[in-house]
């Protein structure tokens, strides 16, 4: 695919809210797509003032914020919690819930009324869910209330075990002609667009040329029409591993260690607080209190 940066910047004073319609209008263009994950007020704040097109409230929170060994544990209130802050940070990029493992899994029912509480309750524009053809008629349920559905291909966390554990995806010819017709599959059922997760890089692309709807890529190469990352990931911040996809922009987690330890020692030596961190009254309020403290004092 063609791409075309330089036109997908943001021109100051011109920016709107991003639906659906603007990412569909990015891949027919050829500008790529970006989105990244935020889970609280100041993340979604950063990210939306960075001119970031969608923030995804991932399920990931279980593994970066949480503490989880996977995203199994997560629940809707969980995710709800977080979604409500992220909604009060961020006025511009299309916010997407993600929806957790056993919140549309059991019944269609009980889909459609968890993808309504992202919307009724968190703000949210949209839900994400994973799965192939197994889930479509979940996603045609959930389309036909209103609720904009995102697709996810590939390496699906939440079948972590069923995958055997956090492995790449679509790597035989047989698995590649797999994920086409499921991509195909949640197209048709009209899924807005497509994550696709760790999964050979020509496979990513030859999947984003043959679909209408945009590609978000996590692992998946240059030739989806977006690219997603766990926040968390990129900016450093999540100490336990890193996936070889990621490139790190920052390193938060060491930055952060060396603030601590500059206000442990900072207390320790006296250097803080200082008097500018220090609230100060007036003398002549200070001179009456201590006056009015004799009397009080001899008494005493
Ligand atoms: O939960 C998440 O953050 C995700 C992204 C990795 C796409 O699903």
């Amino acid at each position: 695919m063609t791409k075309n940066p330089a036109s997908s910047s943001p021109i100051q004073g011109e920016r709107k809210k991003v639906t659906i319609r603007t990412l569909q209008e990015k891949k027919n263009r050829g500008e790529p797509i970006t989105m990244l994950t935020a889970y609280d007020y100041p993340l979604a704040l950063a990210v939306d003032k960075a001119g970031l097109d969608a923030i995804l409230v991932g399920d990931s929170l279980g593994m970066v914020i949480l503490g989880y060994e996977n995203t199994l544990p997560v629940t809707m209130e969980d995710m709800l919690h977080h979604s409500k802050a992220v909604q009060r940070g961020a006025k511009y990029a299309l916010l997407i819930g993600d929806m957790p493992f056993m919140s549309y899994q059991v019944s269609t029912t009980e889909a459609v009324r968890n993808a309504g509480r992202f919307l009724q309750e968190a703000g949210m524009d949209a839900v994400k869910l994973e799965g192939g053809r197994e889930r479509v008629e979940v996603v045609r349920a959930i389309i036909g209330a209103g609720i904009p559905v995102m697709g996810h291909l590939g390496l699906t966390p939440q079948s972590v075990h069923a995958l055997g554990g956090f492995r790449p995806q679509g790597r035989s010819a047989n698995a590649a002609q797999h994920l086409l017709e499921d991509a195909l599959i949640l197209e048709e059922a009209g899924c807005f667009s497509l994550v696709l997760e760790s999964i050979p890089g020509r496979l990513a692309e030859y999947l984003s040329q043959h679909l209408t709807i945009p590609t978000i890529g996590i692992g998946a190469g240059a030739g989806c029409d977006g690219q997603v990352l766990v926040t968390y990931d990129l900016l450093g911040f999540f100490d336990r591993f890193t996936p070889k996809f990621v490139r790190k922009y920052a390193n938060l987690h060491d930055e952060i260690s060396q603030g601590l330890a500059a206000f442990l020692n900072e207390v320790r030596t006296g250097l803080f607080p200082a008097s500018e961190n220090t609230v100060e009254m007036s003398e002549t309020e200070w001179e009456a209190f201590l006056n009015s403290q004799v009397g009080r004092e001899e008494g005493g």
